[in-house]
């Protein structure tokens, strides 16, 4: 029987009264379950540590999601040495069974959407939709990476030679060490650790640290489908402390990342420089930040635009690599614009996440205190014209904040600021929007709104961005439909959820026997 063709998993209807009940009861359920303590896990044995890590929620500071055994050194190269051990065996495991264990995982995150989704809304302040889709997006993995592999193992396309038998084939590399970010805390940190295991090799995984009870719980999931022990091993601990020691490590073979510039780069550096004992070039699979935007052409349809600014820039509180964190606007359509984005944005209510509120909190204190010092530099820096400051609550709660008349080079256009800031520019004309645009080390995720054929045609072109969009909001790509990554300093363009992605977790080799 051949595979069901991959598909979307479809996002939830909470307008349907019987999924919001389901919800509200996933949310009750969970509630009960919060504040336990959750273990290292290093070739299957569960290992306590003395220190252990706090998960709060950010939208109810008192509330305690879970405690983490966090890892030292001696525990980080104890996981090293159980992955290199199993990956002895793991390599050789057909690539079928290997994918039946992520479609065995997607079946049972289907099963329990709703209660992925509610530690998703108390760990790191989603909203019902934002969680429903970051939920979604881990299942799309799953489905995908599996099929991606079948394909991968089928019999590749060479040019025939006579006299010799040529075959190509897909192998692993080894050990990956995977460093997840938190504003995906389920889908990319799954996403990118099912595609190194799917693909042959054995995972060290870092979760972040502000979000490790939803890896804690994608970890105990991938136990309960019978993931061999050692393939998948999980070690809480923070950047600081293990970071370097686990990417610096002779057996770690690859580096899968994503996260911000800054600790993407330092990685970048210290593994290009090999110990005595390592044997290979370490791969880095690295998606970084984003100073995405969405440009705003004479001839766009009004609304559309604006509503998509307000989607791009404030959705998940504007904690998105790919938030549209810039609106560049015609001259000619610029105040209506603008008017049509506040007037949205003013709909906007921020609250908590779990009474699903359209904005939550932003994930911790540095968070918020850096966003807050960028409210303080935007009024420097352009106009303020709504929000600014912060909103009354037990959490971290912010104003959504629009800046019109925001010069090219203000920091509030170039820096990634990762909250809720919309930076407002006004363009000459198309071709000064796009230059404006590209006016940025960033290059991940821009829309176009036009109905002018040939300027989108010029945008196609000129745009340099590795997710482009026109007509459409700049968030929300989907596997398979939209690939995922980002050019320059966003990262190395790994297309996560695309046809390439599996084949950064492998290396092709080549066999001919002469007859
Ligand atoms: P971050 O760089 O602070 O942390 C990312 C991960 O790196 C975390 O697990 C953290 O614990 C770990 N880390 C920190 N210091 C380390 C060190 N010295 N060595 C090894 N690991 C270390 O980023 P974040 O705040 O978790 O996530 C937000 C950033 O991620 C933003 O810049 C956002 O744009 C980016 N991001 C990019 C994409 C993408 O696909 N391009 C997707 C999501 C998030
Ligand atoms: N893949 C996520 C999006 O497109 C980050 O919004």
């Amino acid at each position: 029987m051949g595979m069901v063709v991959f598909r979307n998993e479809p996002f939830s209807n909470f307008a349907n009264p019987a999924v919001r009940a389901a919800m509200e009861e996933a949310l009750m359920k969970v509630k009960q379950e919060l504040g336990r303590t959750y273990q290292l896990v290093i070739h299957g044995n569960k290992i306590r540590t003395e220190q252990l890590g706090v998960s709060i929620n950010p939208g109810q500071l008192d509330q305690t999601i879970g405690r983490v055994a966090q890892a030292n050194q001696e525990f980080a190269n104890r996981a090293i040495e159980s992955a290199d051990e199993a990956y002895r065996t793991w390599q050789h495991v057909d690539a079928s069974d290997r994918a039946g264990y992520l479609f065995k995982a997607a079946a049972i995150m289907r099963r329990r959407k709703y209660e992925y989704m509610a530690w998703l809304i108390y760990e790191v302040g989603k909203n019902w939709a934002e969680a429903d889709a970051d939920v979604a997006e881990a299942i799309d993995f799953l489905e995908f990476y599996g099929r991606e592999m079948l394909r991968l193992d089928e019999v590749q396309p060479l040019v025939p030679y006579e006299g010799e038998d040529n075959q190509l084939t897909y192998i692993p590399l080894g050990v990956g060490v995977v460093i997840p970010p938190w504003n995906f805390p389920l889908a990319i940190m799954a996403g990118m650790t099912t595609a190194a295991i799917v693909s042959g090799n054995t995972v060290v995984l870092k979760p972040a640290s502000t979000s490790p009870i939803i890896a804690a719980k994608f970890v105990e999931l991938m136990e309960e489908v019978g993931l061999p022990p050692g393939v998948l091993n999980f070690v809480p601990g923070s950047g600081a402390e293990i970071g370097d020691f686990l990417v610096e490590h002779p057996k770690t073979r690859f580096v899968a990342f994503t996260g911000s510039r800054e600790v993407g780069l330092r990685i970048n550096e210290r593994i290009a420089k090999p110990s005595t004992e390592q044997r290979w070039i370490k791969r880095f699979i690295a998606e970084l930040g984003g100073k995405d935007g969405i440009v705003v052409d004479r001839t766009a349809r009004v609304e559309e635009a604006a509503l998509a600014i307000v989607q791009s820039a404030f959705g998940f509180q504007g904690q998105k690599c790919s938030a549209g964190s810039r609106a560049i606007l015609h001259q000619d359509v610029y105040d209506e614009v603008l008017s049509k984005v506040i007037e949205l944005t003013e709909a906007l209510q921020v609250g908590d996440a779990a009474l699903n509120y359209a904005m939550g909190p932003v994930i911790d204190a540095s968070a918020y205190q850096k966003i807050l010092s960028f409210m303080e530099i935007g009024k420097t820096e352009g106009q303020l014209v709504l929000g600014g400051g912060k909103v009354e609550g037990n959490g971290y709660y912010l104003q959504p904040t629009i800046f019109a008349n925001v010069t090219e080079d203000a920091r509030i256009m170039q820096e990634e600021i990762f909250g809720p800031i919309l930076a407002v520019s006004k363009a000459k004309d198309f071709e000064d929007a796009i230059r404006l645009f590209n006016h940025t080390e960033y290059g991940l995720t821009g829309s176009v709104f036009s109905e002018n054929r040939q300027h989108l045609t010029y945008a196609r072109h000129n745009m340099h961005c590795g997710n482009l969009y026109f007509n459409r909001k700049c968030t929300g790509a989907l596997v398979g439909v939209h690939p995922f990554g980002g050019f320059n300093m966003s990262g190395t363009d790994s297309k996560a959820g695309g046809r390439d992605y599996l084949l950064l977790f492998t290396q092709a080799k080549l066999v001919s026997e002469k007859w």
